[in-house]
């Protein structure tokens, strides 16, 4: 075992992009040997990136409290147990929780702040932060519980080619509803098309939002699952159908602005629509997990579900990694690779 942990500890609140700079690599004791009972002591494996995290380091109200300055990034990820006071956890277990960015931390399955949990049987550490992890989650009960589509209605999905989005539209797909993806970029779009099996899909890099959403959806979007905000919000409030729903699950355009861009100025639609906006957190879900991962991996074991992991390697890279999913650099679930299982 290293004789050294080494963490990312936040260092500074960002205004604007949230860079390398915001964040302090140190080299400190390895967590204490002589564990309570219930504890283990876990090597991190691989840590699973998310745009939250951009609002978890501001020191303002949320679901979450805020990170504190000089305190390591707080971080899902999927270790191995190498020190065990805990019966259930023997060492090697493999397991995931809140690891946070760094090489070795302490969990407890009872603790609330710091539970860890084995990985489903069969399951590695890219599949348990990706398609069997928080986004498909995310993307199982925003869609079906909160959007509640009906075969054959109109779902349109931002943010599409995304962790969270791609599995939306997928879930779509497979209820019987006529998809359309938003996603930036040909490559994007044509994995969206070709292994998403999504027929149609709007590339707001280079098209018309607005008018291909409303030439796309002639009867109106029935289900909105918005990952963006901003003007990709306004451009499907200008397209609703009545009766309309908008899941609000992010709002990743504005989560690095300085200043707060202006609300949408069409929401006097969602009154003349009869639409419904909600919000949601995923973490409220978290009790009905099992639910969603029985559904979700009969799809994937009946190749129905395409998922893609983009895995970046080294723990002097972790805050660079970050900054993919704010530039759209991050091709699938965003994820960093630490070591291995042994
Ligand atoms: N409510 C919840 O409980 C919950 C849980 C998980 C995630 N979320 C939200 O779900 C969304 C997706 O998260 P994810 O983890 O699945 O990440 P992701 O979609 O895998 O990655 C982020 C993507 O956002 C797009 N993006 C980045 N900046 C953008 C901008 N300025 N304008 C438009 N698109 C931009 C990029 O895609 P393109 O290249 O296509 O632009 C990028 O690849 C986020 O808003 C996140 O906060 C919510």
């Amino acid at each position: 075992m290293d004789k050294v942990n080494r963490q990312w500890l936040l260092k500074a609140r960002p205004r604007g992009m949230i860079g390398p700079e915001h964040f302090e690599l140190v080299e400190s004791a390895l967590p204490r040997p002589d564990l309570a009972a219930g504890q283990v002591l876990v090597k991190t494996l691989m840590l699973g990136f998310d745009p939250a995290m951009r609002g978890w380091v501001m020191d303002e109200p949320s679901y979450l409290p805020p990170v504190p300055l000089g305190e390591p990034m707080r971080a899902s990820g999927v270790g191995q147990v190498v020190a065990s006071s805990n019966p259930t956890l023997p060492v090697g277990t493999l397991v995931q929780g809140l690891l946070n960015w760094q090489e070795y931390s302490v969990g407890d399955p009872n603790q609330p702040l710091a539970p860890v949990r084995p990985l489903p049987p069969g399951t590695g550490p890219g599949m348990a932060l990706s398609i069997f992890g928080s986004t498909s989650l995310t993307a199982y009960f925003g869609l079906l519980d909160v959007g509640q589509p009906r075969p054959g209605e109109t779902v349109l999905v931002s943010g599409a080619a995304g962790a969270t989005g791609s599995v939306v539209a997928q879930i779509a797909r497979l209820n019987g509803c006529r998809v359309v993806a938003i996603a930036g970029g040909t490559e994007k779009c044509q994995w969206l098309r070709e292994a998403c099996k999504i027929d149609t899909v709007i590339d707001y890099k280079r098209e018309d939002l607005a008018a291909r959403i409303a030439a796309s959806c002639p009867r109106g979007v029935d289900v909105f699952f918005d990952n963006v905000g901003g003007t990709t919000l306004e451009a499907a409030l200008a397209n609703m159908a009545d009766f309309g729903r908008i899941v609000l699950c992010g709002a990743i355009s504005g989560y690095n602005d300085e200043t707060p861009a202006p609300g949408p100025h069409n929401l006097m639609n969602v009154v003349t629509r009869r639409l419904r906006m909600q919000g949601f957190i995923v973490i409220d879900y978290l009790p009905r997990a099992a639910e969603a991962i029985t559904a979700l991996a009969a799809w994937v074991a009946a190749g129905e579900l395409a998922w893609r992991e983009d895995v970046q390697q080294g723990f002097e890279n972790i805050p660079a990694t970050l900054q993919r999913l704010f530039d759209g650099r991050n091709q699938g679930k965003q994820l960093l690779r630490l070591a291995d299982p042994e």
